[in-house]
């Protein structure tokens, strides 16, 4: 089973940023700890701030790997672009959000993702991950 987690702008920032919103704990040090959680799984991790490098990454993965985990962060409500590179591939995406978004401000209650998404999961903090993980293992 080959899984990526795609993460989108400003989540390179977890553990600093607005940690009220977003938790103390960095990427790097959660993404350790969910391969130890899943050694059966062969979990790749990719972030980027550009829009373009994002859909680029879709596109490599999508044909091949058996699951993409996406959070497009603020891209999800504003890409047009990453919200069709998931309905062209054929690998499912399962979309992932730390907050819950339909607690925030409106502009964030709208997904561009979604559409095309396998399902969606959201608020449960950096859990959403591991939730989605499970996902694919069902
Ligand atoms: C986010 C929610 C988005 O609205 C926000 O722009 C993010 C992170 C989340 O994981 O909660 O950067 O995707």
């Amino acid at each position: 089973m080959k899984l990526i987690i795609i993460n989108g702008p400003n989540l390179n920032l977890l553990g600093k940023r607005e940690p009220e919103v977003y938790g103390s704990t960095t990427f790097e040090d959660y993404f350790k700890q969910l391969q130890q959680q899943f050694p059966q799984v062969e979990l790749e991790y990719f972030q980027s701030n550009i829009e373009g490098e994002i859909i680029s990454k879709i596109q490599k993965v999508g044909f091949d790997y058996d699951g993409i985990i996406l959070n497009a962060a603020a891209y999800t409500h504003t890409s047009v672009g990453i919200g069709d590179a998931v309905k062209a591939v054929t690998t499912p995406v399962v979309e992932v959000h730390i907050s819950n978004t339909h607690k925030r401000e409106e502009y964030r209650h709208v997904s561009y993702i979604s559409p095309g998404a396998k399902g969606v999961i959201l608020g449960f903090g950096l859990q959403s991950y591991d939730l989605a993980i499970q996902s694919f293992l069902g």
